[in-house]
């Protein structure tokens, strides 16, 4: 049995592009405990009791800033942005003017590009005991998109085991959008093998299939009669492993389920049998990214000393559709100046006998 703690401050003192990085930790009286850095604006732990009263860290991850600059996946707990998920050809138009974006991802610019929000060193505004907010400008033309874009982030953490985040963005000049969290998640803990005994429950009637390139084809359409069907309460290794051209395509579960869920009600929630733990997602976002960690390669070694190989946890990114800029039909990433964009997303955590 692993003893799950929480990295150390001084490994999270750093200097990136000039910019000091830290450590942050939130507390509440139930024994959560959240560890954050503003490295990526991110988060680096979630313990959590289990079942049995013990703390197991649910979120992957590494100890030090060093671990994450080397790491392979990029994305752990990280704010991504510009734009999460992929955009086609790395380019869009806006008002007739065509943007080029750098294609990361074989022929699409995936996650904001390879300096996205990810990679930034983000202010610390200001603290309060349970709640912290990062904010970073992003420059008129950074990795391709038009205008200054202020963006702050809020983490909470409430005393009913939730971690609130907020994100509120505006711009000089008409841009588009799309900003979610990658944290990693494995009920069981981090490093605790996979995620495959995990029973998913996301009420979404629909989701978007992908073309070969990872691209939403065109419409959403009917969950019903399909492997993206979990309206029933439905463990991951049920069909995870079948032949199925859209799980060929992403490798496994990497798609977007359309929620259908208003923001008092849960649009997706995890299970696991064996620790009891229980997470449940609440989001104003129309989607949610389900990503089974396929791409995990297990080169990476997490905070307690073990790999992460693919399929040792999964992603609720809850988001707008990828690829939406180029997309008509898809709700607007367009944000305009004097807007401002405001989404939540809410990580709740609770212990369960069973789903
Ligand atoms: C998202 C994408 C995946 C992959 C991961 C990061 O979930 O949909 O295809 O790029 O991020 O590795």
């Amino acid at each position: 049995m692993v003893i799950y703690s929480l990295p150390r401050y001084q490994d999270f003192e750093h200097k990136i592009d000039g910019k000091k990085t830290h450590l942050f930790i939130l507390r509440n009286r139930t024994g959560m405990q959240v560890a954050f850095t503003d490295y990526g604006a991110r988060i680096v732990s979630i313990l959590v009791p289990d079942k049995a009263g013990n703390l197991r860290d649910v979120l992957l991850g590494f100890n030090s800033i060093h671990d994450y600059l080397q790491a392979d996946e990029q994305y752990h707990g990280a704010t991504i942005g510009r734009f999460a998920n992929r955009i086609a050809h790395g380019s869009f138009q806006l008002d007739g003017e065509k943007y080029t974006l750098q294609q990361n991802n074989g022929r699409n610019s995936l996650h904001g590009g390879a300096t996205g929000f990810h990679t930034k060193v983000w202010d610390r505004r200001t603290s309060f005991k349970n709640k912290i907010d990062f904010c970073y400008i992003s420059p008129d033309g950074e990795e391709g998109f038009p205008g200054n874009l202020k963006v702050t982030v809020t983490y909470e953490l409430t005393e009913n085991n939730e971690i609130s985040i907020k994100y509120l963005a505006e711009t000089d000049k008409k841009t588009v959008i799309n900003l979610t969290n990658h944290a990693y998640f494995n009920l069981d803990g981090e490093g605790h093998g996979d995620v495959l005994d995990h029973i998913l429950h996301i009420p979404a009637d629909h989701f978007l299939p992908i073309d070969e390139h990872q691209i939403p084809i065109d419409q959403p359409v009917p969950v019903e009669g399909t492997l993206f069907d979990f309206r029933s309460p439905k463990r991951l290794s049920t069909d995870i492993t079948k032949d199925d051209e859209q799980l060929r395509r992403g490798n496994g579960y990497d798609h977007t389920l359309v929620n259908n869920q208003p923001f008092s009600k849960i649009a997706a929630s995890a299970f696991s049998p064996h620790s009891g733990i229980r997470l449940e997602v609440l989001t104003t976002e129309p989607g949610i990214q389900l990503y089974t960690g396929n791409f995990l390669s297990g080169k990476d070694i997490g905070k307690s000393g073990r790999p992460y190989p693919s399929r040792s946890a999964f992603c609720f990114e809850t988001q707008h559709y990828p690829n939406s800029p180029n997309n008509p039909h898809f709700p607007s990433v367009v944000l305009e100046p004097g807007d401002r964009w405001e989404s939540e997303t809410i990580y709740r955590f609770c212990i369960k006998k069973e789903m």
